[in-house]
C-alpha cells in the first residue's frame, strides 16, 4: 500500500466500449466549459428519484467490483460470464444512472467532489474503522485501514493540486498514483462482525470511487483535458485493483462457484423484483417518465442476469449429486452447508428469513 504513493506514472485504463458513458455523463452545456460552475448533480430531479439514482449507482458499482472479483477466481465459461455481467453493470447500468443523475460536471466540479470524498476517507472513515478494528482485536484489518487512509491522503493531495492548476492557480496537473494490483483469491474471513461490516462499507466506497473516477476521467477526456483524465483513471485503478481487492481478500468476498452464484442470484433478484420496480414507480409518480423507464428496463436486465446465473448454477455438478436447497438459515446441498446468510452481500430476505424464492 505504501508503495502506491511513489507517483509512478500509469498507463490510462480506458473503459473500452465507453461510448454510452461518454454520451451520458456530461450534463448538457458543460462539455468544454471547465471554467463554468457545474450544475449540482441531481438537479431538477425529485428528492426521491435523486436518492434512488444515488443508491442505484452504489449498487451497480459494487456489483461490477464484486463480479470482477468473482471473475478472478473462476475459470472458463463461468469466468467469461462474470466478466460480461460485470461490464454491463458498469458500462451500461452505472453509466445510465450517472447520466440521469448528472454525476459528471466540469473538471473543476469533479475534482472538488473527489477532494471532498478523499478527505472524508482519510480523516474520518478509515481512521474510525482502524480504531474500531484495533479495539476488537482485528489488528490486520486495523493496519490495512491505516495504510489505505494514507493512500487516500495522497489522492486528496493530488486532486487538490490538479484543482489548483485547473483553476489557474499555478502548477500542473500531477501524474496519477502508481497502483500495485492485488489478485483476488478465495478466502474465509475470521474478522469480528463489526469489523466485517466496516470493511463492507469501505468496499462499497472503493467500488463507487472507482466507477465515479472512471466517469470523471471520461468527462475530462471529452473536455480535452488529458492529464486530468489520466489522473482520474489512474486513481480509479488504485481504488479497485489495490484497495477494493485487498479488502475483498480480507473480507472473504470470493467463495466457490456455487456460493458466488447464489450470492449473485440473491442480489440480482432483489434488484429485479424490489429495488428497481419500486424506484420506477416512484419516478413515474413524480412525473419523471424517462427515468422511470430506465429503472424498469434495468429491472428487466437484472432479471435476465438472475436467470442466467441460475442456469449456470444448475449446470454445476454437485459433489453429492443433490440439488441446492434454500432454507431459513442459508443455502445447502445434501448435508453440507454451502453458504450461510452472507454478512457481505446481505442477500434480500422476506419476512420469514428466507432468501428470495430461489429454491432450486
Ligand atoms: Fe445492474
Ligand atoms: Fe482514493
Ligand atoms: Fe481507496
Ligand atoms: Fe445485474
Amino acid at each position: 500500500m505504501r508503495r502506491a504513493r511513489t507517483g509512478r506514472r500509469l498507463r490510462v485504463t480506458a473503459l473500452g466500449a465507453g461510448a454510452v458513458m461518454v454520451a451520458l455523463l456530461a450534463p448538457a452545456g458543460t462539455a468544454g466549459a471547465d471554467n463554468n460552475a457545474a450544475p449540482a448533480p441531481g438537479r431538477n430531479l425529485s428528492q426521491q428519484t435523486a436518492a434512488n439514482l444515488l443508491a442505484a449507482m452504489g449498487g451497480e458499482s459494487y456489483a461490477y467490483a464484486k463480479y470482477d472479483a468473482y471473475r478472478q477466481v473462476a475459470t472458463g465459461p463461468l469466468a467469461a460470464l462474470w466478466g460480461r455481467t460485470a461490464d454491463m453493470e458498469l458500462r451500461q447500468h452505472f453509466a445510465h444512472f450517472a447520466g440521469a443523475y448528472g454525476l459528471a460536471g466540469t473538471n473543476k466540479a469533479n475534482l472538488t467532489a473527489a477532494v471532498a470524498g478523499e478527505a472524508y476517507e482519510t480523516t474520518d472513515m478509515y481512521p474510525t474503522f482502524a480504531r474500531e478494528a484495533a479495539a476488537a482485536g482485528d489488528q490486520t484489518a486495523s493496519r490495512l485501514f491505516t495504510e489505505i487512509a494514507a493512500d487516500e491522503a495522497h489522492h486528496r493531495a493530488l486532486f487538490a493540486q490538479a484543482l489548483t492548476a485547473v483553476n489557474g492557480g499555478g502548477g500542473t496537473v500531477p501524474a496519477p498514483p502508481g497502483a500495485e494490483p492485488v489478485k483476488v483469491v478465495v478466502k474465509i474471513t475470521t474478522l469480528k462482525p463489526h469489523t466485517l461490516q466496516n470493511l463492507l462499507t469501505a468496499m462499497h466506497g472503493e467500488a463507487l470511487a472507482n466507477a465515479k473516477y472512471l466517469t470523471y476521467s471520461q468527462a475530462a477526456r471529452a473536455h480535452g483535458s488529458l492529464r486530468v483524465a489520466e489522473l482520474f483513471a489512474g486513481t480509479a485503478k488504485v481504488e479497485l485493483r489495490e484497495h477494493f481487492a485487498t479488502e475483498a481478500n480480507l473480507a472473504g468476498l470470493a467463495g466457490g462457484s456455487r456460493a458466488n452464484l447464489l450470492v449473485a442470484i440473491g442480489g440480482e433478484t432483489n434488484e429485479a423484483k424490489v429495488v428497481y420496480p419500486d424506484a420506477a414507480q416512484q419516478a413515474y409518480l413524480a412525473g419523471e417518465r424517462v427515468i422511470g423507464n430506465l429503472f424498469r428496463q434495468t429491472a428487466h436486465d437484472e432479471s435476465r442476469h438472475a436467470a442466467t446465473f441460475a442456469s449456470a448454477l444448475r449446470q454445476l455438478t454437485l459433489p453429492d449429486g443433490t440439488a441446492v436447497q434454500v432454507s431459513q438459515s442459508g443455502y445447502r446441498h445434501g448435508s453440507g452447508w454451502v453458504h450461510w446468510t452472507c454478512p457481505l452481500c446481505n442477500p434480500p430476505r422476506d419476512g420469514t428469513g428466507n432468501h428470495w424464492g430461489w429454491a432450486l
